[in-house]
């Protein structure tokens, strides 16, 4: 015989989903969304939380941060203000993530693992316990980075522009298949966003009217962003209503083929 027959198919593993974006964007709330999306038409996800500050956290998360470190602690033992504290207590919990991958790995049977980071974007993407962290999932599961935008916060020109470069230096940090997530879509609708992304002309003509020096800057950044914008997937998305979800996982999916292909 050849033996075929008792050969074990490959076990798929699941892809790491790591949300990213600036305060208030809506993380929280868009992961709880994700979850209870999950639970409805998939596989329960494994959820991680890697937010110490947070009070509250609406999903139950598998893993949390919060129960390794205790970030007012942290603070009075190292006399650290907020920001500090946040940051000393990401990197204490790094030293220990090769845990977290052994727990993520002896899992069966999940097809994501979603994680959700600290309410300020520079602690994970600019420091070295978010190096770590994305490195140690990186190297053993698919992963893709969700970055959130505000969608009704970035209508302006300048600010979607700002935004947009945030994401580059994410993309540049990082090494990842990257997904845009505009985020509120109840509120304000994101066909500006994919215009403007997908015709630089169309950007330009918003920002006509304004002749100070940040918008001719950003009529350059524009077309300089062209390249970057083709390698991104984007979707809207409403963590309130749910809208969105299955263009969601299309674009997760959409990185974990990335990611297979390239790392
Ligand atoms: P930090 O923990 O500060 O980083 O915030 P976060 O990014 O986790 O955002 P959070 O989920 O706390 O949401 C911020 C605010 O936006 C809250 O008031 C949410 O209710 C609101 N919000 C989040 N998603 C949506 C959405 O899809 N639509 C609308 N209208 N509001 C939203």
């Amino acid at each position: 015989t050849s033996g075929r027959a008792d050969a074990e198919p490959k076990k798929k593993k699941p892809t790491v989903v790591l949300i990213v974006g600036m305060a208030g964007t809506g993380k929280t709330t868009l992961l709880q969304r994700l979850n209870s999306h999950l639970h409805t038409v998939g596989k329960p996800p494994y959820v991680v939380n890697l937010d110490p500050a947070v009070t509250h956290v609406p999903y139950g998360p598998n893993i949390d941060i919060r129960d390794t470190v205790d970030y007012k602690n942290v603070m009075k033992q190292y006399g650290l203000g907020p920001n500090g504290g946040i940051l000393t207590s990401c990197n204490l919990f790094a030293t220990r993530f090769d845990q977290v991958i052994e727990l993520c790995e002896s899992k069966t049977d999940l097809d994501y693992i979603l994680v959700d980071t600290a309410g300020q974007i520079e602690i994970f993407t600019w420091s070295a316990s978010g190096a770590i962290i994305t490195e140690a999932f990186a190297s053993s599961f698919p992963t893709v980075v969700v970055y959130i935008v505000d969608t009704p916060r970035c209508t302006s020109p300048q600010t979607f522009m700002s935004n947009m470069l945030q994401a580059v230096s994410i993309l540049y940090k990082t090494k990842l298949p990257l997904i845009l997530a505009f985020n509120k879509v109840d509120v304000a609708k994101h066909d500006f966003a994919i215009e403007w992304m997908e015709d630089f002309e169309k950007f330009q003509e918003a920002i006509d009217s304004d002749s100070s020096y940040a918008a001719s800057l950003s009529r350059s950044l524009c077309m300089v962003l062209d390249e970057f914008y083709r390698k991104l997937q984007s979707v809207g998305v409403s963590a309130y209503t749910g809208e969105g979800m299955p263009e969601f996982f299309e674009a997760v999916a959409g990185g974990a083929r990335e990611y297979d292909s390239t790392y």
